[in-house]
This record gives C-alpha cells, structure tokens and sequence, in this order.
C-alpha cells in the first residue's frame, strides 16, 4: 500500500518524507490555500520533496476551464497529477486529458456509481472520502470495499485512494479492503506509530542494557 501525505504544508511534508517512507502527496484548494503562496510555487516545491505522485487540483469548474487548468498543472512538474472533482464537468475533463497521456485523481467521491465513472474516464485514481463519509452515518469503508471489488470484477486500472482519513484505523481497514494508496494528514501518519507496549519494551530493554554495560565498569 502506499502511503501519501494529505497536506500542502512543506515542514510537515519535510517531517513526514524524513520517515523514508511517503509516497506522495495529495493537496487540494483548502490545504492550499492555508499555506497563503501562490498555488504553483507551493506545487513545485512539494514535487522537489517528494519521491513519488504529487496531486494538484484544479479550481475551475467547467470542462473547458479544467482541461486548460489541467495542462497548465501537468506541466509544472512530471510528478503532477491533476486532481479533478467528480461532477460531469470533471469526468469531461478526465476523459479527454486521459488521452492526452495527463494522469488524473478524480476527487469527491462518495459512490461506486461515481467511481465506475471515474475508472471508465481513464483516471490514474480515484480519491473516495472516507471520514466524510462517516460524519454523516453513512460507512465510510464499505464505499472503499465496493469501488476495490467492481475494479476488479473489471480490470480498471485506476487506482482507489483512501482519502479523508481520520484514524490509523482508517488506513488497516482500507489496506485490508485493498485500497492501493492512503493519504493521512501528518498527525495520522504519526499516530500509527504509537503502542504503549513498544514503549514500555524499549524502556526495559534500555534498562537492563545500562545495568549491565554502563553501571559496572568495563572490565579487560
Ligand atoms: C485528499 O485528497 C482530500 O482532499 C482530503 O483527504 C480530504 O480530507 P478532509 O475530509 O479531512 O478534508
């Protein structure tokens, strides 16, 4: 599975990348503009970053408008992958920048109708907002099982990105219903490392190697 930061934030992507072990990164018009620069400085220097995708969405919302905005996007980095949203417009949009050979993450998605269309657009991948999802009651995860299976009963090659996580529980059941790619927020990201009993054996191995090796002496 890989792992994508969800941030524009250039000390958490430093934070995160330092790790060794983020794939890429998905951005999108909020997470930009809290950074306050200018949209294709913040992309070009999140792709110097990172090893791996880096998703930039368009802000317009005609087919027309995105297609130029799309291009415009691929073009400031070979690791740009222009996220489009999940309405008629966008699928337009992906349909005839897919063919241009421009890799596509169609975004907002809340149903497999929505990502069967998606896949038959020829999108690179298709983000489905988990968390969103579960703020409203509704299962966030059977909508990462349903997309997973119809993809596979047909053999698109879009890849499902679990998007909108909020726990590292996200991730495990996304990785279980064969999500190819998570993007966690930092905090996520950090949060699954943690156990308290990877602490506690740490602690006592360090304990009783400084019983031994730094309280006595070295003896020749
Ligand atoms: C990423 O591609 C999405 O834009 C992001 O995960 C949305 O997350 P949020 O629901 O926490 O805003």
């Amino acid at each position: 599975m890989k792992i994508f930061l969800d941030t524009a934030n250039l000390e958490e992507i430093a934070r995160g990348v330092d790790l060794g072990i983020v794939d890429g990164v998905t951005t999108n018009p909020t997470l930009i503009a809290k950074e306050g620069r200018p949209m294709e400085e913040q992309i070009r220097a999140i792709c110097e970053m990172v090893n791996g995708d880096v998703s930039a969405e368009v802000v317009s919302t005609t087919a027309a408008e995105m297609i130029e905005e799309g291009r415009r996007l691929a073009s400031l980095h070979p690791k740009v992958v222009v996220k489009v949203p999940l309405t008629p417009e966008g699928i337009k949009a992906t349909s005839r920048l897919s063919k241009e050979g421009v890799r596509l993450n169609v975004t907002l998605c809340f149903s497999p109708a929505q990502a069967l269309l998606a896949a038959k657009a020829g999108a690179y991948i298709v983000s489905p907002f988990i968390g969103r999802l579960d703020d409203i009651s509704a299962d966030g995860m059977e909508l990462i099982r349903s997309i997973v299976r119809i993809y596979a009963n047909y053999g698109f090659k879009t890849q499902v990105l679990a998007a909108s996580v909020r726990s590292p529980l996200h991730v495990i059941e996304a990785a279980k219903a064969g999500a190819q790619i998570a993007t966690l927020p930092l905090k996520v990201l950090e949060a699954m490392f943690l156990h308290p009993l990877t602490d506690k054996g740490l602690a006592q191995f360090l304990r009783d190697w400084e019983r031994v090796f730094q309280e006595v002496p070295a003896q020749r």
